[in-house]
Order: C-alpha cells, then structure tokens, then sequence
C-alpha cells in the first residue's frame, strides 16, 4: 500500500536494476510520495513480479528502451561495470528532459562510461552514491528506510545543471538522507580508502585462510576478531569485482601505501620492536574512538559546534557529599610536553581525560610520540628527547585549547621540520601575537592569519637565541611559551611577569630535572640540559572545583568536601576572594604530591557579600571568574572587579557574556572595559548562551541553585573539553542540570 507522505516532486521515476539498493531507492520514493509513478526496469521476469506484489513500484517491464518515455528521472541501480554498456544503449533516444542519475560505488568510471556513449557529458546527468548497504541482495530486501541518516554524495561535474542537481538531492533528502557533493576523484580516492581496501582485506584474508589445508581447525577456533574483521567478506562478489577493475588507479594507490605500513609492521615482529608496535596500536586505538565519536556525531570536530547541546538547571537545590573533580586541566597538558621531550618513560595519573588535555596527547602522537591510555586517568608517555619530535603527517588540530596551541608554538619554534597549528571556530579567534611576536624576537619563523589569529605557520630549521622578555600581560601561557622555546634556544631564556600567573611549567621541568631558576617575578633556563622520564600524580582541578566551592556556598544547608585538590599558590585566588566574600571554606589535610600542594577543601552554605576583589588577586582567578560573578549575583551588595581584561580574550568574551547572561536572570550586571560592576539580587530563570564556552556553561548551572525558575544554557557542548563527568558529578551531589532531551 502506498502511504503518500509528501507532495510528488517528479512525475516519472524510472529505476534500472531492482537489487537491494534500486529497490530500496524505488519503494522509498513511492512510500513517500516522492514520484507520481515509480516504475521498475530488470532483465529478470521474476523479480519484476515481486517488485510490483512487494508494493516496490507501480509497474515493472524487462524492456528497457520501451520504458524509458517521459521520464523525469532515471536511475540507473546496476553493478558498476554494466553502466557502460546500459548508457550506450541509452544514448540513441531523446533523454533531454530527463534527469540520469545512478549509486554506484565509483564516480570516475560513471564519467568515462557517459562520455564514450553520448561524446560529451550530459547536463542533466548527476552521478550519486549512497553510503548504505547490507549483505542482503534483490528485490526481498528491499527496505524504503535503508537511507535514513545515512550519507549520500553526489558528485555534479563542471557542467551539470544546478536544476537536476537539486531535484536529486531534494531525491535523497525525501528518503531522510544526508547529502553531500564532492568532486569525483576526490569521492574515488576517499571511498578506495575506507570502502573498498578493507572489503579487499576481508575478502582476501578469508580466502587465504580457508584455502590452507588445515582451514577446518582454522576455522573452528576463529572467534571475534576474525568475526569482526571479515563481516564484509559476505558482501556481493560480483558487485565488488566490478568496483576494484573500475577504481583501480585509486585503489592501487591506497593499496601499495598499505603495503607500506604492512611490511613495516612485519619488519617490526620480526626484529622484537615493540615501541614501533605499540606506537601503531595506541594510536589505532585512539584514532577508533575518534572515528566512532564522528561516527556517532559526538565529537568534538568544528561541525558539532552547529550543535546546540542545551543544559535545562532546575531552580533550588542543596549540595551535599564528598567528590573528587577531574585533573588539572593545565598540569594535565604539561605532563604530555614535557613527558614527550623527555628521556625514558613517564608515568602519569589523575590525568584530565577532557577534550583539550586530549588534544595534546593527539598532537604529540602525530609528532612520533608514543603514548599509552589515558585509562583511568593513567597516561603513559615513551619519551623521545628534545631532539626526538618527528614531522607531523598534516596540519596539527587542537581543537578548543588555547594553552595547546600557545605552549606547542614554543616547541614547534625550535624543531627541524615545518608545522601547521589549527583549531575550531573559538580558538580560531583567539590572539597568538602574544607569543608569536616574542618568538620571532627569539628567531622563530612564524605566519599567522590576520590580526595574530590562527592558523600559526611555523618554519622548522631555526637557529633560536635566548632573550630576556618583560611579558607585557600576565600570562602563564606566554611565560610557558618561552620557557619552552628557551629549551632549545642559545644561552639564556629569561621571563619576567607583571603579576604572578601559576608556575607548573617551572616547577615540572624541575620535577623532570631541568634546572629552572626563579628570582621574584622572574623565571630563567639554559639550553643543553635534558629532562629525565617520571612519575607524575596530577592533582584535582582547582578550576573544576571552583563551580562546586560556589554552589556549596550559595545553596541553603549545603556542605561538600572537594577531595584532593590543587592548592598550588598560583592557582588559589578563588579561594582568597571567596572567603573575602564571606564564604566558609577550609583547607585539610593539607599536604604535598610531586611538588605541587594539595588539599580536601571543606565547603559550607554561607550568606556572602559584596566585595572589591583585590587588583592582585586577579591573574590567580584568572578561570575562575565567570562562577565568581554568580557568587557575586548571589550576595549582598555590590561586586567590582577590575584589571581583567584578558578575560575579554578566553574561550569567549567573558565579561560580555557573563554580563549578557545575568541581565536575562534579572541581576543588574554593568561590563567595563578591563571588569564587571555585579549588584547581588534574585535571579529569575531564562534562556542564556555559554557561546561555546565550557566555563560560561557551568557557571549557569550552578547559577540555578539560587534561581526562582529553570535556566535554559545555549552552546554547552564544550563542557567537555575541561569536564566531562562534570553532569553526573552535579547530580552526585545533588544539583538538577541535565542535558535538554534527556530531563
Ligand atoms: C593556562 C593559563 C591561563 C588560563 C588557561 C590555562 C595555562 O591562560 O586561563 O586556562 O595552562 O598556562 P593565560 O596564561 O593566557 O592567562
């Protein structure tokens, strides 16, 4: 029965070979009402038949020249190879008004096949390929669903007509498919790669297994693996035969790259290399879950940030428990650096396993490193030396961290090949003059886009010299930047700051063995020492923390202890300005683990009060602001904060945002140039943008706690790149934010 769901977007469709995906193709567009008529063309009598007793078409005819009249689109769904011979007998009759299309597997061929028939290529033909299948085959398996959010490209030559294009593609999207346009080779190269070299791995290690006279034991043992592996080797013989002899230059091309990498691996069995194994499989490994967060469409790349993930807080709440927050996002990125550079192994625990700190890691792999986990927070780096980094295979992308981009830069600056930094549409934005410029004056080569932003070129092969730099800002990014140039860099590298910012780049490159002076606000190294592999305990993220010291603060009857947290003097600003506040937070067991202080943090509901924070309180709170102004909504009287204009320049405009999101709570909020003017009241509920930014995000959830009514967060996808447990800790302790959909 045909249940018309939408207008006929054509009148005629014709579908040439009713196997799995012709059939589906043809009962989708009749189910949906896609076409006025659907009508089948096959050379077998019997599955012409069932196409019409199956509800597939309107009618069905073995003859296809007698078909083909008045048609408004004809698809040709028929193995690879037969397109030739099928579009030269097509090529006598007058198709001007129709519209060719097929869903073969390879573009390049379909081209080559219509110029030979027609000797020019049609305007209204528009090659497409959908990326669906099963190993099921003919008319029975036809399933009008088979296309839903499943991808399909087409691929329109320099002269085909936008017109025909479009109704193809209005086609597929019909059908519920995604579609998408890329040129030909580029669609043959792609689809040799993920498609049709692993059906040749499949294929191929089935038969030579099964061939081998001892194939029954073989076999009887062959568990999940060979399972999973060889899935694909069921598929349609014919059909592939004819895929391989049709892509074959781009085929061959992928193949003997394989080849390659293939023998590499053998050549490292056979001589007991295992760092060169367990370097292919770590990074197998990663780059798998990468491909099933992008498969799932869960992954951090720029397309997600299309994706408005929406965080619904409920009003009221109390906080109560005992946590641990996840590692220190800062600490966490430094382990990788100055664990890669190192010689030997270093072993790491309590590593943040957010976005960012993985970004990292992802950077030095595709530099050589090899780098086990992070499994449970367990991170094991085979350092390569100062002089170990190789040329990365492509541009370096690292996502939304900023302290990636800025502290990589320093050592890219100093090494022998070129590289490319990028990231996603935030860190996009961001100034990188603040360490390319001092660079350069260290004699680095480095481009960037314009006004400072990234993409950052950086020319290998530079002879750097250590300099004295008074940093014009206060910035541990920067100060980090430079100290990790001056690694490399003649003589001396010295950094003097303005403001204390947090020291973990000196005091790990001690922890390392690196000799690092600090004499008052400045911090010194030479070239020609090397750092030593090992172990590093990563404390609890005081940052992470701060959203919870808050919540704690400002819920009625709350009282939680934040576990093993970070207390390095550098970092504690929050805690300082909160008790300035009024707010009751104690510090126990205070003790020290691979040079950096920590603490379980006591924290009860307290009443708080406007303050004017203190100018040299800034740069030690620099990531903790935008909770602190929801501290600041939620106590008496006025809040001003001055001297923090980086906070303009963060993930987003903090200042602007803050301020944007309080308003629409109704908290009379005031941005100046370099702070905030907050007067403390009752928040309402409402809809607000994080912008992208993870700190906005849950600064706004913990903002609910003392709101009348639900707070609606925009943009909260990013939460992830410095806290991905941070929902399910909410809950632990008792605060209503969940992500909107799953509430
Ligand atoms: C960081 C330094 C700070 C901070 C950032 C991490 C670091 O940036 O905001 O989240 O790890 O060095 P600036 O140095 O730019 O202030």
């Amino acid at each position: 029965m045909q249940v018309a769901s939408q207008q006929p977007l054509i009148k005629r469709l014709v579908v040439v070979g009713l196997g799995l995906i012709g059939s589906s193709f043809a009962k989708g567009v009749r189910e949906a009402g896609l076409a006025e008529e659907v009508i089948g063309v096959d050379l077998n009598e019997q599955s012409c038949q069932r196409a019409v007793e199956l509800g597939i078409v309107d009618r069905c005819s073995t003859q296809l020249l007698e078909t083909c009249r008045d048609v408004d689109v004809l698809m040709l769904a028929v193995p690879v190879l037969a397109l030739s011979k099928l579009l030269k007998s097509l090529a006598p009759l007058d198709l001007s008004q129709t519209i060719i299309t097929d869903a073969g597997s390879v573009k390049g061929h379909l081209l080559k096949a219509a110029q030979e028939a027609y000797g020019y290529l049609p305007k209204r033909l528009v090659p497409g390929h959908p990326i669906a299948g099963s190993e099921r085959s003919g008319v029975e398996a036809a399933n009008a669903d088979l296309f839903k959010h499943h991808k399909v490209i087409l691929t329109p030559h320099a002269a085909t007509d936008p017109e025909a294009l479009q109704c193809i593609q209005a086609l597929w999207q019909g059908l519920g498919a995604d579609v998408e346009s890329m040129s030909v080779e580029q669609h043959d190269l792609v689809l040799a790669a993920t498609s049709h070299l692993p059906h040749l791995l499949a294929f191929g290690l089935v038969d030579s297994l099964a061939k081998r006279s001892e194939n029954l034991e073989i076999f009887r043992y062959a568990a999940g693996g060979f399972r999973d592996f060889t899935r694909i080797a069921g598929s349609d013989p014919l059909m592939w035969h004819d895929i391989f002899l049709a892509n074959r230059e781009a085929v061959l091309q992928q193949l003997d790259q394989f080849r390659g990498d293939l023998d590499a691996l053998r050549n490292a069995i056979a001589e007991g290399d295992g760092h060169h194994l367990l370097g292919v499989f770590t990074r197998a490994r990663a780059a798998r879950e990468h491909f099933s967060t992008i498969l799932a469409q869960r992954a951090y790349v720029e397309n997600m940030l299309d994706n408005d993930l929406i965080f619904l807080a409920k009003p009221g709440g109390r906080v109560n428990g005992t946590i641990r927050v996840p590692g220190d996002k800062s600490i966490s990125h430094r382990t990788i650096m100055l664990g890669s550079l190192a010689e030997g192994v270093t072993e790491v625990d309590g590593f943040l396993e957010g976005e960012d700190a993985l970004a990292t890691i992802q950077a030095f792999r595709d530099m050589g490193v090899v780098i086990e986990g992070p499994v449970d927070g367990r991170v094991v780096i085979h350092g390569v030396g100062l002089h170990g980094l190789q040329a990365p295979p492509g541009p370096i992308y690292v996502g939304n961290s900023g302290t990636t981009m800025r502290l990589l830069s320093g050592i890219l600056a100093a090494q022998s090949f070129d590289s490319i930094l990028t990231g996603d549409a935030s860190l996009s934005k961001r100034p990188m003059n603040r360490v390319a410029k001092p660079l350069r004056d260290m004699g680095a080569v480095i481009e960037t886009a314009a006004e400072g932003r990234p993409p950052m070129t950086i020319r290998g092969g530079q002879r750097l010299t250590g300099m004295h730099y008074e940093m014009p800002m206060a910035s541990a990014q920067v100060k980090s930047c430079l100290l990790l140039a001056g690694l490399y860099a003649g003589g001396e590298t010295a950094v003097t700051e303005p403001a204390p910012t947090r020291d973990h780049t000196e005091r790990m490159l001690r922890g390392f063995g690196y000799p690092v002076e600090v004499h008052g606000a400045t911090a010194k190294l030479e070239s020609n020492h090397k750092l030593t592999g090992t172990r590093i305990e990563v404390p609890a993220d005081i940052s992470s923390a701060a959203f919870f010291m808050v919540a704690a603060s400002i819920a009625e009857d709350s009282e939680l202890v934040l576990e093993h947290v970070g207390i390095n003097p550098t970092r504690t600003g929050v805690i300082d300005i909160l008790r300035l506040m009024g707010a009751d937070l104690s510090l126990e067991r205070v003790r020290e683990v691979g040079g950096e202080l920590v603490a379980d943090i006591r924290v009860r509901s307290a009443k708080l009060k406007g303050i004017d924070i203190p100018l040299e309180l800034v740069p030690l709170a620099i990531d903790e602001f935008p909770v602190l102004f929801i501290a600041a909504a939620c106590a008496e009287g006025r809040t001003v904060l001055r001297g923090a204009e980086e906070l303009r320049v963060k993930e987003s405009d903090r200042i602007q945002v803050m301020v944007d999101g309080l308003t629409t709570l109704g908290i009379n909020a005031k941005g100046t140039p370099d702070g905030i003017i907050i007067e403390g009241g009752q928040m309402g509920g409402g809809e607000v943008w994080a912008h992208g930014d993870h700190r906005i995000a849950m600064s706004f959830s913990v903002a609910a706690l003392r709101a009348n009514a639900p707070i609606r967060i925009h943009d909260s996808v990013h939460v992830a790149t410095s806290f991905p447990n941070f929902l399910a800790l909410c809950k632990q302790v008792g605060m209503r934010v969940e992500p909107e959909g799953q509430v």
